[in-house]
C-alpha cells in the first residue's frame, strides 16, 4: 500500500543578506495513514520549516528549491494555489506553536468553527454546529455548545491550543502537522494533552506529524521518529528502537541529555558545542564539529545507510544491539 504521505528529496531555502539558506536539505520521509510520526532536533534544524513545505506555505524570501510532497499520490509541490487552498485544512492542516496564529480574537470560536468548514463546502447551519460542537468535545472542551459563543482569550492558554486543535480536525484531514503545540504549556497539560491526541488519532484515525524539540515529548506520542539537524534527517527509525539503541551520535547526544537518563545527584549532560550556521555549510557532516566519534572521513557527506525499517547518516555509527 502507498504511504499517505510522501516527502522525497526536499530542499527549501531562503535567500538572506548572508546568502542561500538551505533550512531543509534533501529530506524525505513517509506517513502512513493514521501513523504519528515525530519530529525531533534543536532549534533551527528545520523542524517547522518542513512542516511549512509540506501545506505549500513557504514565502519569498523562501522557495521549495527541489523535491517531491506527494499526498494521497497528489504531488503538492508546484501546485496551483487554488487547488493548494482547497486541499489545506480538508486533506491536511496545521496546528502552531501560538495558536494566536490560528485563531482571530475578534471572533467567537463558533463563528472562527463556521468559517473554516464555509471554507471547504459547509452550508447547513444546523449540521456545521453539530460538527463544532463534535470536535470542540473530541479535544476535551467541557461543555462545548456553551462554549461556542466565547472569544480566543476567555480561553486558558492549554484550552486555546485544544481550540486550534479542534480547528484543525473539523473538515476531517487525513494529516495534521503539530508544530509545538504543547510547548508553552504547563507540563502536566502539556502530558494530558498529549496522552489525548494519541487516542484521538487512534480513534479517528487521523495521521499527525508532531513536531518537538523535546525527544521525551516525541517519544511519548509517535511511533517513529525522525531527527533532524541543520536541515537533514540524520536518524529515523521506530521510536522504541531508536531510543534504545540509536545508530547516530547526534541521538545519542539528545538522549543523554534527557533528565530520566541523567544519573541522579550529576548535572544533566548537554551535546557541547552550537549548531552550525546554515549559510556556510560545508560538503561533510554538519555534527562534525560536535561529535566525539568525528574523523577525516566526516568531511565528505556521510551517505544514508539503510536496515530493515532504519535509516541514518553516519560514517562511524554506534555499533547496532544485538
Ligand atoms: N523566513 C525565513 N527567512 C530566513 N531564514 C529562515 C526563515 N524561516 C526559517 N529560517 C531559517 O531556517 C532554519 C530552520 O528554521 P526552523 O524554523 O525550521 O527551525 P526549527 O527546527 O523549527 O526551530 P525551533 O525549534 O526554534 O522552532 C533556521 O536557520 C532559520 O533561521
Ligand atoms: S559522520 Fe562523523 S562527524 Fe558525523 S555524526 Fe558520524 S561520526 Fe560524527
Ligand atoms: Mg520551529
Amino acid at each position: 500500500m502507498s504511504p499517505l504521505l510522501e516527502a522525497r528529496g526536499l530542499t527549501t531555502v531562503f535567500e538572506t543578506r548572508a546568502g542561500l539558506l538551505p533550512a531543509v536539505r534533501d529530506v524525505s520521509f513517509t506517513v502512513a495513514a493514521g501513523e504519528i510520526v515525530g519530529l525531533v532536533g534543536e532549534s533551527g534544524s528545520g523542524k517547522s520549516v518542513t512542516g511549512f513545505s509540506l501545506l505549500g506555505l513557504i514565502d519569498p524570501p523562501g522557495r521549495i528549491a527541489a523535491g517531491s510532497v506527494r499526498l494521497d499520490g497528489e504531488e503538492l509541490i508546484g501546485l496551483e494555489q487554488g487547488r493548494l487552498r482547497a486541499l489545506r485544512g480538508r486533506s491536511i492542516a496545521m496546528v502552531f506553536q501560538d495558536p494566536s496564529t490560528t485563531l482571530n480574537p475578534l471572533l467567537t470560536i463558533g463563528a472562527q468553527m463556521r468559517l473554516a468548514l464555509e471554507a471547504h463546502g459547509g452550508r447547513d447551519a444546523s449540521a456545521m454546529r453539530a460538527r463544532a460542537i463534535e470536535t470542540l468535545s473530541q479535544v476535551g472542551i467541557a461543555d462545548p455548545a456553551a462554549r461556542l459563543g466565547a472569544y480566543p482569550h476567555q480561553f486558558s492558554g492549554g484550552m486555546r491550543q485544544r481550540v486550534a486543535i479542534a480547528i484543525a480536525l473539523l473538515n476531517r484531514p487525513k494529516l495534521i502537522v503539530c508544530d509545538e503545540p504543547t510547548t508553552a504549556l504547563d507540563v502536566s497539560i502539556q502530558a494530558q494533552i498529549l496522552s489525548e491526541m494519541r487516542d484521538l488519532a487512534r480513534n479517528i484515525g487521523t495521521a499527525m506529524i508532531w513536531i518537538s524539540h523535546d525527544l521525551a515529548v516525541v517519544s511519548s506520542i509517535a511511533s517513529r521518529i525522525l531527527v533532524m539537524y541543520a536541515g537533514r534527517v540524520l536518524e529515523t527509525g521506530p521510536t522504541r528502537d531508536v531510543l534504545s539503541a540509536p545508530r547516530h551520535p547526534y541521538t545519542q547526544g539528545l538522549l543523554d541529555s534527557l533528565p530520566a537518563h541523567a544519573t541522579p545527584g550529576t548535572a544533566l549532560r548537554q551535546i557541547p558545542g552550537s549548531t552550525p550556521s546554515l549559510v556556510d555549510i560545508g560538503p561533510g557532516c554538519a555534527f562534525a564539529p560536535r561529535c566525539a566519534r568525528a574523523s577525516e572521513a566526516c568531511a565528505s557527506d556521510p551517505a544514508e545507510s539503510v536496515a530493515g525499517n532504519r535509516r541514518w547518516r553516519c560514517h562511524h555509527p554506534i555499533a547496532a544491539v544485538a
